[in-house]
């Protein structure tokens, strides 16, 4: 029986991020929860086994999901603080709060049709397309599976096409500064970005996500309104990109899939279901702290100690899932985790990358990786699967091309008002 952390293993070195599953195969031999820190002195408890996993996210007399007692005990410049600090949204909150806010988020997504979804991802797909489509090159992370959920929520934000660049820009700063300079100026871009997006639904309502936000029934404050807006854009932006880019590395580097590409059996709903269940995008999260001193599977755990969950390890645990759920199909998996906190925009997220995918591989049908699968490099850290680079290469296109091209099949469903960037209205 546990009552401390004894040695716990590592989840932010390169030796977890090249192979997870081998620190898993590890992590089970403490049983369901294994002590690991997912920062230099910053301990946990990781729940590796599916059933246990759902005893936990289904309990929420036993669990909250406030980390302000836990978050006291880490220094103020703890680099797990961004991910995992209180905010007023529904990742940090329990009982009528989180009904509060989650209602917000998952109304206002209700109100996306998913035809203009896909009509908006289309656009934001030819959009990153066209500005590599005539090198023949492409790194499909930085270049298209990390700039399109932004370029997509520019749009569903309400905002014009001009400003996705800046959004592009300020998120990949804070993610790749070299310096804290580096990422406070990304930070002080990003705030500004948000900034102007609310100052401008404020003055002029529109058919977008932050209008519904603002005027949703639950009420809630400017500074709740932002708050939400970032929280879709954090936990939307992340899992998005690792789904669209751990799919497309199985896809082009497994025979099956890319010799399907134009005419198979395996498509691109496969390989998101392949990754869901195999390489979870988000691997390990679902933060909960005990209300109090608990005995759970084994092991005791102090009031506010925080504790994760594994996704990759509950999907993969060999025994670990229920009796009859291992149908066909791919099978049960907690990607999207599970009970009250479970992702709210599943449906809109597996459109998002399955018209990511789809749109890519039609227009760039003989699309090929330049570096084998076992090669690719995954961006250490606790808590996704993510890959750091995708190269792959392609004949190029041209916009003078005959046929469908990027330029020429382009959706009419962009926010920036047709009058200020069609040509149409001067023809005739
Ligand atoms: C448009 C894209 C997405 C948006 C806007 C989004 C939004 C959200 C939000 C708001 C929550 C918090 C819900 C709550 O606490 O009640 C959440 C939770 C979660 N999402 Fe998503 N999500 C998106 C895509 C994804 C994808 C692609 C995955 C991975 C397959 C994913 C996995 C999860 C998981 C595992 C949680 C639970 C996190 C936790 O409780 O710690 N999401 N998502």
């Amino acid at each position: 029986m546990n009552y401390y952390l004894p040695h716990p293993v590592p989840l932010y070195g390169p030796d977890f991020a090249q192979d997870p599953h081998a620190v898993y195969a590890r992590l089970r031999q403490y049983g369901p929860l294994a002590p690991v820190a997912i920062a230099p002195g910053v301990p946990a408890y990781l729940v590796t086994d599916y059933r246990v996993a759902l005893d936990l996210l289904k309990d929420t007399t036993t669990w909250s999901k406030n980390p302000s007692e836990w978050q006291k005990t880490l220094p103020p410049d703890s680099q797990v603080l961004p991910m995992m600090k209180w905010r007023p949204n529904p990742l940090f909150n329990d009982g009528p709060d989180h009904a509060r806010y989650r209602s917000v988020i998952t109304d206002s997504f209700s109100r996306v049709e998913p035809h203009r979804l896909r009509a908006q991802v289309a656009h934001a797909a030819d959009t990153l397309i066209r500005s590599f489509a005539a090198t023949g090159d492409v790194d499909l992370v930085t270049q298209y599976a990390r700039p399109l959920p932004l370029v997509l929520f520019n749009n569903l934000f309400g905002m014009p096409d001009s400003y996705s660049d800046r959004l592009v820009t300020a998120l990949a700063g804070l993610m790749e500064a070299t310096s804290p300079q580096e990422a406070t100026r990304a930070n002080a871009d990003f705030e500004q970005y948000i900034a102007e997006l609310i100052a401008l639904k404020t003055k002029q309502r529109g058919p977008d996500l932050t209008s519904w936000f603002m005027d949703h029934p639950a009420g809630l404050s400017t500074e709740e309104v932002l708050h939400q807006i970032v929280l879709t854009m954090g936990a939307g932006h992340e899992p998005t990109t690792n789904l669209i880019s751990n799919a497309l590395s199985r896809m082009l580097s497994n025979h099956a899939y890319y010799s399907t590409l134009s005419s198979g059996a395996l498509t691109a709903k496969d390989a998101i279901e392949d990754v869901l269940r195999h390489e979870p995008p988000m691997a390990n999260y679902s933060a909960h702290f005990p209300r109090q001193n608990v005995h759970f599977h084994g092991t005791w755990i102090m009031a506010n100690q925080l504790v994760l969950v594994s996704y990759a390890a509950a999907n993969a645990a060999p025994d670990g899932l229920p009796a009859g759920a291992v149908p066909t199909g791919g099978g049960a998996h907690l990607a999207w985790a599970a009970g009250p906190h479970a992702c709210p925009v599943k449906q809109p997220a597996l459109l998002i990358a399955t018209t990511a995918i789809e749109r890519l591989t039609s227009h760039l049908c003989d699309l090929e990786l330049t570096t084998a699968r076992e090669q690719l490099s995954w961006r250490p850290g606790p808590f996704h699967r993510a890959l750091a680079h995708l190269p792959a290469r392609f004949t190029p296109l041209t916009p003078d091309q005959a046929g469908v091209t990027p330029w020429t099949s382009s959706s009419p469903f962009s926010s920036t008002p047709q009058a200020a960037t069609s040509s149409a209205k001067h023809v005739g």
